[in-house]
C-alpha cells in the first residue's frame, strides 16, 4: 500500500500531533511505501513571518527524523519542492463545486477563530487533495479532524475521473486511517491544539516540559477521597501512553482513594521522557548537521517526483492541457 501524510509547518509539534498522526506515520514505514511531507504551502494560510515559516519548516523535518522516520524507508520532503501539487490543485479547482468547500468544518472553525477568509484558506482542502492524489496514495494516516478533508479528496478524485476519464480513472481514491488516539486532550481537557494554548510540546526544554505536565488541570478532590478516572484529564492522557495492564492498576488506585493527582502526572512525565528524552538528544545532534537534513529532503522529493511527474502527464492529457515538458 502507498501511504501519504503531511504536517503543516505552522507551529511547534505537540503530543496531540504525535499520538494522533506522527506515531502512526513512523509505524507504517515498516510495512508500506510511505511519503511524508512538510506542508509549508498550507502553513502560508496562517504564518505571515517568512523567518518563522522557514524555521518551522526545518523544525518539522528535524522532528520527524528525531522521532524515528527512516529516510531509507520513507520519503520525507517539503511541499514546495513538488510544485506540481499547485498545478494539480488548479485542475481540481476547475472540477470542484464551491459548495463542497463551503461545507468544510475546519474552514468554518478557522473563520470563527478570527482568521481572514483568504482564497488560500478556502481552497486549503483542494491543495490537500492534490498532495494526496499526486502520489496516488491508498492510505492517509491523520487525526480525526482531518477525515472530512480526506472525504473531500475522494469526491474531487471522482469529479476529475467522471469529467475526463471515461472508463479508465486516472486519480486513485484514498482512504483515511485513524490512530487509536484520535483526539488527544490538552492540559485543560479540550482538544490539544497549538492554537488553544493547551499543548504539551514535543521538544521543549526538559524543565518546561515537566512544568507543563505538572500543570494539567484536575479537580480539587482531596488526596484521601476516591476519584473518578473517567472524568480525569490526566488519566485520559496517561491512558494514551501507558499499557492497558498499567491503566487497570491506576483505575483501581483512583477508585480506592489515597492517591493524589500529582502521582499520575509524575507517571505521565516519566513516560513522556522515556519516549521523547532520547528523541530530544537525537534532534540536538541532527541540528548540528543540517546538510544531512537537506540531503534527506532532496532525496525524498526525488522519490515523490518519480511518481508525480508521470501522473501529471496523464492528468494533463486527460484534460487536454498541453505542456512542452510533458512530451519528453
Ligand atoms: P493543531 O490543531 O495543533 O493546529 P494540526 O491541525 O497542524 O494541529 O494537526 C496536524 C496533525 O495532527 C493532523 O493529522 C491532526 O489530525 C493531528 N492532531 C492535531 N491535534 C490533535 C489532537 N489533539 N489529537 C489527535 N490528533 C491531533
Ligand atoms: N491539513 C493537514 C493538517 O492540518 C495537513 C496536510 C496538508 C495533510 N496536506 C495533507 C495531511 C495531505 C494529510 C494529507 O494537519
Amino acid at each position: 500500500m502507498r501511504v501519504l501524510s503531511g504536517i503543516q509547518s505552522s507551529g511547534k509539534l505537540h503530543l496531540g500531533n504525535y499520538l494522533g498522526a506522527l506515531k502512526q506515520h513512523i509505524e507504517l514505514q515498516a510495512e508500506h511505501e510511505c511519503f511524508y511531507f512538510i506542508a509549508n504551502y498550507h502553513a502560508l494560510t496562517s504564518v505571515r513571518d517568512p523567518e518563522v515559516l522557514r524555521a518551522r519548516t526545518l523544525d518539522v523535518a528535524l522532528d520527524y527524523l528525531a522521532l524515528g522516520l527512516d529516510p531509507e524507508r520513507a520519503a520525507l520532503y517539503r511541499q514546495t519542492d513538488l510544485p506540481e501539487v499547485c498545478e494539480l490543485m488548479w485542475i481540481l479547482n476547475c472540477v470542484t463545486g464551491k459548495g463542497l468547500l463551503e461545507r468544510a468544518v475546519s474552514y468554518k472553525d478557522k473563520l470563527e477563530k478570527g482568521m481572514p477568509a483568504s482564497m488560500g484558506l478556502f481552497s486549503y482542502p483542494v491543495l490537500q487533495a492534490a498532495d494526496i492524489l499526486i502520489v496516488q496514495a491508498d492510505l492517509v494516516p491523520v487525526g480525526k479532524d482531518q477525515v472530512q478533508h480526506i472525504e473531500m479528496t475522494q469526491d474531487m478524485a471522482g469529479y476529475f475521473n467522471n469529467t475526463f476519464c471515461g472508463d479508465e480513472p486516472v486519480l486513485k481514491r484514498p482512504e483515511a486511517r485513524l490512530n487509536k488516539a484520535f483526539i488527544v486532550p490538552g492540559i485543560d481537557g479540550q482538544k490539544m491544539s497549538k492554537s488553544y494554548g493547551n499543548a504539551i510540546e514535543l521538544f521543549d526544554t526538559p524543565k518546561a516540559t515537566r512544568k507543563r505536565i505538572m500543570s494539567i488541570v484536575t479537580d480539587s478532590t482531596p488526596v484521601e477521597a476516591p476519584k473518578d478516572p473517567t472524568t480525569c484529564n490526566v488519566f485520559a492522557i496517561l491512558s494514551l501512553m501507558a499499557s492497558e495492564a498499567e491503566m487497570d492498576e491506576w483505575e483501581k488506585r483512583y477508585r480506592a482513594g489515597g492517591m493524589g493527582y500529582g502521582d499520575v502526572k509524575k507517571r505521565v512525565h516519566e513516560l513522556f521522557e522515556e519516549t521523547f528524552g532520547p528523541a530530544r538528544e537525537r534532534r540536538a545532534e541532527l541540528e548540528k548537521d543540517l546538510d544531512y537534513v537537506e540531503d534527506v529532503l532532496i532525496a525524498g522529493v526525488g522519490k515523490a517526483r518519480a511518481v508525480a511527474r508521470p501522473l501529471m502527464e496523464k492528468v494533463r492529457a486527460a484534460a487536454g492541457l498541453q505542456k512542452a515538458e510533458a512530451r519528453d
